[in-house]
């Protein structure tokens, strides 16, 4: 399925799934065009290990104010559209980006003629409660429903998310909803980029993408004590907390808010995807402790 020495442009392109895909795509002799807020920030490494772009970006676009800097040029000559873009630890509405800075992305790409657009979003974005699941929601309809051929692959938690759980483990502590039953299928941003690469010049279609294996959140946290060589321990946060978290978040912000729902959906719903990949949990979590 691999289109190599084609022209892949990628938005989102610093952050931990942006920098793996660059990677894979430099690697597959693509060519890559990386739209970027700060050149230098691209340039060198970024966090949770992922890779710096120096050597691997063929082509620049700096676009420090979104939208605003974008015009038809970026898309000139442009076979793929690979985004991940979205607000994470970012302060912006993701209204403004997830939405709207996709959807112009999208309309260029569509003015241009490109040949796919594929989308990193998240699992169970239908039926999240945050501001960042409803904007990505609406943006996966809206491209389902574009001209190129739409790509959208929905990911489970990623490994540099679940670096903090390590982190508290390290400190002897973890803290959890319920009996932490919940299922994922964390992901290596290696492991993602290699599937989102392997989908350019396919067909169509909507992806639940996740590593190698499912675990519990309960698991997660186990792999996590044996890394830290602490003694396991795992303290019950009650349901109704949920809710007065909630409460409490929505009065000090919607930013806070909608990070809080985010969180807290990821804790209740089972977000597992078709196996993809080789990294484990316990290799990540054990390169960490050393
Ligand atoms: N973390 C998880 O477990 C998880 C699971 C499933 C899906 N996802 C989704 O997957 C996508 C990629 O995640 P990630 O961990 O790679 O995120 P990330 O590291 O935060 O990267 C996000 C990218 O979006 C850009 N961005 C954010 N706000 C922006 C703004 N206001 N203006 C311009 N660019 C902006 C960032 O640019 P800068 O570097 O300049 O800030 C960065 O390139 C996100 O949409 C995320 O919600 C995450």
């Amino acid at each position: 399925m691999v289109d190599a020495g084609k022209r892949v442009l990628v938005a989102g392109a610093t952050g931990y799934v942006g920098r793996h895909v660059i990677a894979r795509l430099h690697d597959e002799g693509f060519i890559v065009r990386a739209v970027v807020r700060d050149k230098a920030r691209a340039c060198a490494p970024g966090a949770y290990d992922a890779p710096a772009l120096a050597a691997l970006v063929d082509e620049w676009v700096i676009a420090p104010e979104g939208e605003v800097d974008l015009g038809p040029d970026v898309m000139s000559g442009v076979d793929h559209v690979i985004s991940a873009l979205g607000v994470t630890r970012q302060k912006a509405d993701p209204w403004t980006i997830d939405f709207l800075l996709n959807l112009r992305f999208l309309e260029l790409a569509e003015q241009a003629e490109v040949d796919s657009f594929l989308y990193v979003g998240v699992m169970n974005a239908a039926s999240g409660t945050s501001a960042v699941s409803r904007a990505k929601h609406a943006f996966m309809e809206a491209l389902s429903r574009s001209r190129v051929v739409p790509q959208i692959v929905d990911p489970s938690g990623y490994f540099s998310d679940l670096t903090e759980i390590y982190d508290l483990a390290r400190r002897g502590m973890a803290f959890g909803l319920g009996d932490g039953s919940v299922r994922l299928s964390p992901i290596h941003g290696a492991d993602l980029a290699d599937f989102c690469v392997s989908r350019l010049g396919g067909s169509a279609g909507s992806w639940n993408v996740g590593g190698p294996e499912t675990l519990t959140y309960r698991e997660i946290v186990r792999i996590a004590f044996e890394a830290a060589g602490k003694k396991p321990r795992y303290t019950r946060v009650p349901g109704p907390f949920a809710s007065a978290a909630v409460w409490t978040a929505d009065r000090i912000s919607p930013r806070a808010g909608s990070l809080t729902r985010f969180f807290l959906d990821g804790m209740q719903t089972d977000s597992v995807g078709d196996p993809h990949g080789t990294h484990t949990l316990a290799d990540y979590y054990a390169a960490l402790a050393r």
